[in-house]
């Protein structure tokens, strides 16, 4: 199979076309799917058909899948999958005020192994509204003033699932609260696949920074979240129906966005382990 790996026209991204799930995927083929995810740090390719096990076989090439902490949005079929959804009739339709996972983050950073990747898959999308973000963690990084590459060299920061995710957050019950303590993170963190620096500290699950005073902490991370919300590092998707959008989770970080009250939309998500 031959793929072509086209740019967006964003700070990050690239399309993918000529991949055809149907068929067996070469060694030769993935390869080239993962170093455009590794340089463009979002890949998407479109026209997928929904065929469940020909999407799982393709996030199994990525690695591991890791089940979401939040059991009760595994799919019926395997809990590497988990379903994003506002459709009642899928079973796991959410319940909260904001849109699942509309507030920025970094799949799994939460977590004492990160993942290095999540692919959606887009079933029905609303005719409005439900762009996803993502934003370029490398080029934010690149761009911060000398003095603050300084003063975050070597820190480290403390994550949390759902630490501010506010209404779009679904809580943990006791025992998934159990399985996930705080863990830390560096706050530069160097992409072992590309070299490159990128920051690793977003708003919806880092905390605080170790070692440092509440105040002297929440600052910091305040500059460093309202640099990262520039449009200038944004890829903003649209979604149509039938496409996958993979992101680097080392490199970038995410958010969903509203606007399809009342309209269907339902995406399978799968998160692949962190390979360290
Ligand atoms: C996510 O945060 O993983 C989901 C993003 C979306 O629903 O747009």
């Amino acid at each position: 199979m031959t793929v072509t790996v086209s740019p967006l026209a964003a700070p990050l991204g690239a399309e993918i076309f000529g991949l055809d799930l149907k068929r067996p995927l070469d060694d030769a083929t993935f390869a080239a799917v993962r170093r455009a995810l590794v340089d463009h740090l979002v890949v998407v390719v479109s026209g997928l058909d929904p065929d469940f096990q020909a999407l799982l076989r393709f996030g199994r090439r990525f690695g591991r899948l890791v089940p979401h902490v939040l059991t009760q949005y595994h799919h019926p079929e395997t809990s590497e999958v988990s379903i994003i959804s506002t459709d009642p009739a899928t079973g796991a339709g959410r319940t909260t005020n904001a849109p699942a996972g509309a507030f920025w983050h970094s799949d799994l950073s939460y977590d004492a192994n990160p993942s290095d990747a999540t692919l959606l898959y887009s079933v029905e999308v609303p005719a409005q509204g439900g762009d996803t973000l993502f934003c370029n963690m490398v080029k934010a990084y690149q761009t911060l003033p000398a003095a603050m590459h300084k003063r975050i060299e070597g820190l480290t920061a403390v994550h949390r699932y759902g630490y501010r995710g506010g209404d779009a957050v679904v809580d943990l019950d006791k025992q998934q609260h159990a399985r996930h303590p705080d863990v830390v993170h560096p706050v530069v963190r160097v992409n072992r696949d590309s070299g490159r620096k990128a920051l690793f500290v977003n708003p919806g699950f880092t905390i605080r920074i170790a070692g440092m005073g509440a105040d002297e902490s929440r600052s910091l991370l305040d500059d460093l979240f309202d640099h990262c919300r520039k449009p200038e590092f944004h890829y903003r998707h649209k979604w149509r129906p039938g496409q996958i959008v993979a992101c680097d989770n080392r490199a970038t970080m995410h958010s969903a966005t509203g606007g399809y009250e009342g309209q269907k939309r339902t995406l399978w998500r799968m998160i692949v382990r962190g390979s360290g």
